[in-house]
């Protein structure tokens, strides 16, 4: 029988797993079958129990799944254990099921092919939420000279960097008093981890934290550049969207279940342009 694989969310008609994940098979030539399944409130555990139970090898959780995820699993990754998240399930040999977390595989995968480094470089993290949580201790440990997290409720950046100390160079803002907060340099690289793009909302953020060769990276994706992208470009920065991310957090994922790791960037070139041609 084929082995099986699954997206739970709600809602789910959005997720675009089940294409990236067919051509990651057909790419690798791995047998699999990949679909997707809107999953009442409340009903997380029950579905998990019934795919794994009838031979499901592995399931991607979105939201708001992943704290759910999390309490599934049998066992946790590192990675998962320090996010408090899962996204990714697989079930083992022993019929144990795992739970990982390839989010911030994804985003730092897609800041590396975009030529940035992360290691001793000023890094700004705006946000303080459970996308952030999960990216803070893989992205320390790649060392940059400094990570600032600034939220508009302050306090949250600070528990956050606090928890975190432990990792590496991390403290915290107030995002209205950025400037002054973050010290003299700009940033090299400024990932906007909060909600604000999904919602449609720009942040305000001050022109003298960037330089030309910045990158500022939206943590979402969306057929036209988000605020925040476009504040990036109007400062002479580059930017960029989270598709690159999306797609290298489901090779992670792949990578886990098949043991084979796909080439992810045909696969985002082919999603960039589904998107521009509004075909999804
Ligand atoms: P997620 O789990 O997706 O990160 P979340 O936990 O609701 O979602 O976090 C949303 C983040 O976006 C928070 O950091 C939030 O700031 P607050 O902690 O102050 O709420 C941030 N955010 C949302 N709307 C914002 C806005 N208009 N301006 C600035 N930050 C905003």
């Amino acid at each position: 029988m084929t082995d099986r694989y699954l997206v739970v969310g709600n809602p789910i008609a959005q997720s675009r797993s089940p294409q990236i994940h067919s051509l990651f098979a057909e790419q690798t030539g791995e047998a699999l079958s990949y679909e997707s399944k809107l999953v009442e409130l409340d009903g997380f555990e029950a579905a998990a129990k019934k795919f794994f139970s009838e031979g499901g090898r592995g399931m991607n959780i979105t939201m708001p799944f992943k704290e759910d995820a999390y309490r599934f699993a049998d066992r946790l990754s590192a990675g998962a254990q320090i996010a408090g998240a899962v996204n990714t399930l697989a079930a083992s040999e022993d019929g144990e099921i795992i739970g990982h977390n390839t989010d911030a595989a994804g985003l730092i995968a897609d800041i590396e092919r975009q030529g940035k480094v992360i290691t001793h470089q000023r890094v700004l993290v705006l946000g303080a939420g459970g996308a952030v949580r999960g990216i803070l201790e893989p992205m320390l440990k790649l060392g940059p000279k400094e990570l600032v997290i600034a939220n508009r409720t302050h306090e949250k950046a600070q528990q956050l960097a606090k928890g975190f100390a432990g990792y590496g160079s991390i403290r915290s803002c107030p995002l209205d008093a950025l400037l002054d907060g973050a010290g003299s340099e700009a940033f090299d690289l400024v990932i906007n981890g909060t909600s604000t793009s999904l919602a449609g909302a720009s942040l305000e953020l001050p022109a003298g934290i960037l330089v030309p060769s910045s990158l500022c990276y939206d943590m979402v994706y969306a057929a036209q550049p988000t605020a925040f992208m476009q504040w990036a470009l109007s400062q002479g920065a580059s930017a960029s969207d989270g598709l690159g991310m999306l797609v290298g957090q489901a090779a992670e994922s792949f990578r886990i279940w098949r043991g084979v790791s796909p080439d992810f960037v045909n696969v985002i070139a082919t999603l960039r342009s589904d998107m521009l041609n509004g075909q999804t």
